[in-house]
C-alpha cells in the first residue's frame, strides 16, 4: 500500500483499522483537533507504522471476536514500541488477549447507550465527570485484565476502561468517537494532548504551504493536466497545483451534453475568471449525445459516457502535449475515504454502479499522478478551499455525478429530454437555494421518468412526462436519508415545474432512503 504523504506536521496519530464502521470517524475526530491522523490496515508492518512517525497509536474496533479463526491481528510488537496506545472496543480485546488477560463472549451483549462509572483516576479520563453516557457496540468483553492493567471505568455489567500507565497503554470498551458518547471528544483530547503530547498544528495554512511546496519539487519543469468538473474536489486540487506551477497546469473541462442548465458557461466563468485557472473547455456534447441515442440500459449509458470522456480527454492531452512539449502529470481530486476504502481490511464491496471519475484514464497515457487531497476528508477540502479564498458557491456545490443528467433521465437520453430535465432541475436548485436549504442538503435534484400521464391545463387535456424530486441528507454518499422538504417548498417547485417546463405535467416526490434506494436513479 502506498503511504499517505506526510504533511510535515510534527507528528501523526496512527489508527490501525480492525474493520470497524467507525474507523474513519476516529480519524476525523482527531483531525478536528488539528492533529494529523492516518488510518492503516491492522496488518500494516511495523516499518510502515514507523514511517508514519506516530506520536501515538489507536487500535480501532472491529466486527470480529478475538477468538474467531480469521480474527484480524496486528503485529503485537506495536504494544512495546514505547508509543502510547489507545485501544477501542476490539482494540481493548486485542490488547487484553495479547498481554496475557482473558476475553470472553459477553453473556449480555451491549449495544447502544450505557452508563459509565469512573472507578479510579486516570490521565485518559481527566476532567470527565464520574458518571457519563457512552455508546457501546460489542459482543465480547474483558474477563480478566492482563498483568499490569487496572480497571479505570465500568458499566453495570462490563469492563469499560483499563490502563497500564507504566507501559502507556489505555483501552476503552465503548466508542469515544461517536457523538452518542457524551464527552468522547474530551477523552480523545486527553489521549492526544496529555498522553501523546502532540501539537495541534494540522491547519489549512500549514497544509497549503506544505502541499504547494511539495508539488513544486515533484513537478519541477514538467507540465500537468487536470480534468475539471467544476465540483469542489477537482477545483480545490487544481487551485493547489495552480499555486505551485501556474500555467504549466492546463485544466480540461468537457461538455458531455448532460450538464445542467448553463453549466458549461458558468463553470468556465468560475474557473477562468474567479479562480484564474488555465482552462481548455471542450464542447463535445453532440458527440456524446450521438453515442447515447437509442440506449436505455443504465450501465451501458454509464459506460458510453465514461469511454467517450476518456477519448475526448486523451485527444486534448495529446494536443496540449504538442503545444507544451510534453504532459507528464495528471492531477486528480482523490479524497482520503477513497484511499482508505481501497486499503481497508474489509473486502471490496460489490459494484452497484460503475462510478467513473478520471480514475479510469488509460494507462497508455503514462501520466504520473498528483493527488493533493488524498489525505483529506470532504469537510477538510472545503476548509482548504476557504484558506485558498475560493468562492463559497464553488466550495458548497452539491455533488454532481460524472455521467451527469444521463443517470437522471430514465430510459433514452435525447436532446429534448435533456432540455426538459435541465429546466426542471434549474427550478429545483433555485427554489432550494431561495429557501436557504441548498447547503444543508447533500443533494437535491429532479429526475425525468419514462412515464407519461394524463393531465389538464387550461381546459386542455395533456399527456406529458413525469418528473420526480429527490432530496437527501448524507454524510458521505454511502448511505442517505430522504429529506422531508417543507411543504411550501415542494408546492412551489411542483407548481413552477408544471407551469414553466413544457413537457412535464406531473411532479412526484421520492421518499426512499439509501439503502434500499441509491441516490441517483440509475
Ligand atoms: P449512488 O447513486 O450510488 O450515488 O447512491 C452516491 C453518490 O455518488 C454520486 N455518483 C457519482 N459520482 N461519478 C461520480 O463522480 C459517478 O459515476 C457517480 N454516480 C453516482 C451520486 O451523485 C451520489 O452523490
Amino acid at each position: 500500500m502506498e503511504m499517505p504523504i506526510h504533511p510535515g506536521t510534527s507528528s501523526a496519530i496512527v489508527i490501525l483499522d480492525f474493520g470497524s464502521q467507525y474507523t474513519q470517524l476516529i480519524a476525523r475526530r482527531i483531525r478536528e483537533q488539528n492533529v494529523f491522523s492516518v488510518v492503516l490496515p491492522c496488518t500494516a508492518s511495523l516499518e510502515t507504522i514507523q514511517q508514519a512517525n506516530p506520536a501515538g497509536i489507536i487500535l480501532s474496533g472491529g466486527p470480529s471476536s478475538i477468538y474467531d479463526a480469521d480474527a484480524p491481528a496486528a503485529d503485537p510488537r506495536i504494544l512495546t514500541m514505547g508509543k502510547p496506545v489507545l485501544g477501542i472496543c476490539y482494540g481493548l480485546h486485542f490488547i487484553t488477549h495479547h498481554l496475557g488477560g482473558r476475553v470472553r463472549s459477553a453473556s449480555l451483549r451491549e449495544y447502544g447507550h450505557a452508563d459509565l462509572e469512573i472507578v479510579s483516576p486516570a490521565v485518559l479520563l481527566e476532567g470527565l465527570p464520574n458518571q457519563l453516557q457512552v455508546w457501546m457496540s460489542h459482543g465480547d468483553e474483558a474477563l480478566e485484565l492482563a498483568p499490569g492493567f487496572s480497571l479505570i471505568a465500568k458499566t453495570s455489567n462490563a469492563v469499560a476502561g483499563i490502563a497500564d500507565e507504566a507501559r502507556r497503554i489505555w483501552a476503552v470498551q465503548f466508542h469515544p468517537e461517536v457523538h452518542h458518547t457524551k464527552l468522547g471528544t474530551e477523552l480523545l483530547r486527553n489521549f492526544l494532548f496529555r498522553i501523546c503530547q502532540v501539537a495541534p498544528d494540522w491547519t489549512p495554512q500549514h497544509f497549503v504551504q506544505e502541499t504547494v511546496q511539495r508539488i513544486r519539487e515533484q513537478v519541477g519543469d514538467g507540465h500537468a493536466i487536470c480534468a475539471l468538473s467544476g465540483g469542489v474536489d477537482s477545483s480545490v486540487a487544481a487551485v493547489l497545483v495552480d499555486r505551485a506551477i501556474g500555467d504549466r497546469l492546463t485544466c480540461i473541462f468537457v461538455d458531455n451534453g448532460v450538464l445542467r442548465k448553463n453549466e458549461f458557461q458558468k463553470v468556465q466563468e468560475n474557473l477562468r475568471l474567479r479562480l484564474g485557472l488555465n482552462l481548455v473547455a471542450v464542447d463535445a456534447s453532440k458527440q456524446f449525445l450521438a453515442k447515447l441515442a437509442g440506449v436505455n440500459d443504465p450501465e451501458t449509458k454509464r459506460k458510453i459516457i465514461g469511454n467517450e470522456f476518456i477519448a475526448v480527454f486523451d485527444a486534448e492531452a495529446h494536443r496540449i502535449a504538442q503545444q507544451t512539449g510534453s504532459v507528464d502529470w495528471l492531477v486528480q481530486g482523490t479524497l482520503y475515504p477513497d484511499v482508505i476504502e481501497s486499503s481497508s481490511v474489509k473486502g471490496p464491496s460489490q459494484t452497484i454502479k460503475s462510478h467513473h471519475n478520471v480514475g479510469g484514464l488509460p494507462e497508455t497515457m503514462k501520466l504520473r499522478l498528483i493527488e493533493p487531497l488524498r489525505d483529506l476528508f470532504k469537510d477538510e477540502v472545503r476548509r482548504i478551499g476557504r484558506d485558498l479564498q475560493m468562492p463559497e458557491d464553488i466550495l458548497q456545490r452539491q455533488p454532481f455525478p460524472g455521467p451527469g443528467l444521463a443517470v437522471r433521465i430514465l430510459g433514452e437520453v435525447t436532446p429534448e429530454r435533456v432540455r426538459i430535465l435541465q429546466e426542471a432541475d434549474d427550478i429545483v436548485v433555485n427554489e432550494i437555494k431561495a429557501a436557504g436549504l441548498y447547503q444543508k442538503i447533500w443533494q437535491s435534484f429532479a429526475v425525468l421518468l419514462p412515464v407519461r400521464s394524463v393531465g389538464v391545463m387550461g381546459d386542455q387535456r395533456t399527456y406529458a412526462n413525469t418528473c420526480a424530486i429527490r432530496a437527501v441528507h448524507s454524510e458521505d454518499g454511502m448511505t442517505a436519508d430522504w429529506t422531508p422538504l417543507p411543504y411550501e417548498v415542494l408546492k412551489r417547485i411542483s407548481s413552477r415545474i408544471v407551469n414553466e417546463v413544457s413537457g412535464i405535467n406531473r411532479v412526484v416526490y421520492d421518499i426512499t432512503s439509501k439503502p434500499p434506494g441509491t441516490i441517483e436513479w440509475e
